[in-house]
């Protein structure tokens, strides 16, 4: 079985931080979200993968590089253009060749992983078996309509009347059974080929679809409140470490400081991440906060926040903010209330 992991796509809902990196790279607990699932992928023992890239592609490699880092073998398929899920299968039909697949959308974030469900699809015949969640609005996404057996009878994209409350997550696996559905499908008005389309062609054409609900918390990280949570759950689901040097300091909670960072003078309320390099002087930071290496967090306090890594924060009080990198804030201290901010790399914010 291999994996095939769609990093590509446009992330226009996470600009401006997408202008300049790829989504699937922004870090949750200061680790590229990414990872996460390649890391599920080889705990269910799929370790060759094949990721998907768009025009962040030489910033995936440069990250990935062949795998190995994570214990898996990476090849890449550059997508022409993001026309959609379906499009990206199409184009890595030569890659995946005729071996079943997992399909993992490289921005989606699952708790407890994928080892039951790819055990569960190897054992059967199924041509498709697709994890669901129960979500309270299931008008935002792909809906399915199951009959008593827990088999997939219909799939319904973004509907106004929705026949379930169960939506298509993720992940999908699959046999080589979808290259001919990918290949029959037209685009969809939105002018992508739709996943959801190829999956309801095998269905017609008499094709089994199974599916799983999925119990645990599952993120889509599209947008930065949706990253943020991201944050906050998995920095909850993390144990403590303190490796760097701390003096001085007011620790509640579990806090990670990473080796090499230097935590004076400050209150830590966990959960925190502080990644390696980072400097915290004479500051509040946390709960839910990640600060990625070399930054430096001065006269300062930060909350419910994603920092990404090499960022300068000094005097001010910053809640449910994503910064990118090498972002330098200043404000006129922390006494002014909370600022809540979304800045893109390398920008540079006076307050
Ligand atoms: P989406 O989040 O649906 O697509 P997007 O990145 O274009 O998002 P936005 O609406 O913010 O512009 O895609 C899910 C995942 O699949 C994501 O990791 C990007 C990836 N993807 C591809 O690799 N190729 C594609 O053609 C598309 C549409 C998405």
């Amino acid at each position: 079985m291999k994996g095939l992991v769609l990093a590509g796509g446009k992330g226009s809902r996470l600009r401006p931080i997408t202008h300049s990196r790829a989504k699937q790279l922004v870090p949750v607990a200061n680790k590229p979200i990414l990872f996460y699932g390649i890391e599920q992928l080889r705990d269910a023992g799929v370790d060759e993968i094949v990721v998907v890239t768009g025009d962040t592609g030489e910033e995936v490699r440069a990250a990935l590089g062949d795998g190995s880092g994570l214990g898996v073998a990476v090849e890449y398929v550059a997508q022409s253009a993001p026309l959609g899920l379906a499009h990206a299968v199409k184009e890595a039909q030569p890659a995946l060749g005729d071996d079943p697949f997992v399909m993992f959308l490289g921005d989606n974030l699952l708790e407890g992983g994928i080892i039951d469900v790819v055990a569960e699809f190897l054992s059967g015949d199924e041509d498709a078996h697709v994890l669901l969640k129960k979500v309270a609005d299931p008008t935002r996404f792909g809906v399915a309509v199951l009959d008593d057996d827990g088999g997939i009878t219909g799939l319904v994209e973004k509907p106004a009347d929705p026949p379930s409350d169960l939506a298509l997550m993720g992940v999908y696996l699959f046999r080589p059974a979808i290259h001919e559905a990918v290949h029959a499908i037209r685009p969809s008005r939105r002018g992508e080929l739709e996943i959801t389309d190829a999956i309801s062609h095998l269905l017609h054409g008499g094709g089994r679809v199974a599916a799983t609900v999925h119990e645990g918390w599952w993120l889509d990280t599209g947008k930065k409140d949706d990253l943020l949570e991201a944050n906050r759950i998995v920095l909850s689901g993390l144990p403590g470490r303190v490796e760097g040097t701390i003096v001085d300091c007011q620790i509640e909670g579990d806090v990670i400081v990473e080796a090499g960072a230097t935590v004076e003078s400050s209150r830590l309320r966990g959960p925190v991440a502080i990644g390696r390099g980072a400097v915290i002087r004479n500051a509040d930071v946390g709960p839910h906060t990640s600060i990625a290496h070399d930054g430096q967090v001065i006269d300062a306090r930060i909350e419910r926040s994603v920092v990404m890594e090499a960022c300068r924060i000094r005097d001010i009080h910053l809640g449910d903010s994503l910064l990118g990198a090498e972002v330098v804030v200043r404000g006129t201290g922390i006494a002014d209330g909370a600022k809540s901010l979304h800045v893109g790399d390398h920008s540079e914010v006076g307050l």
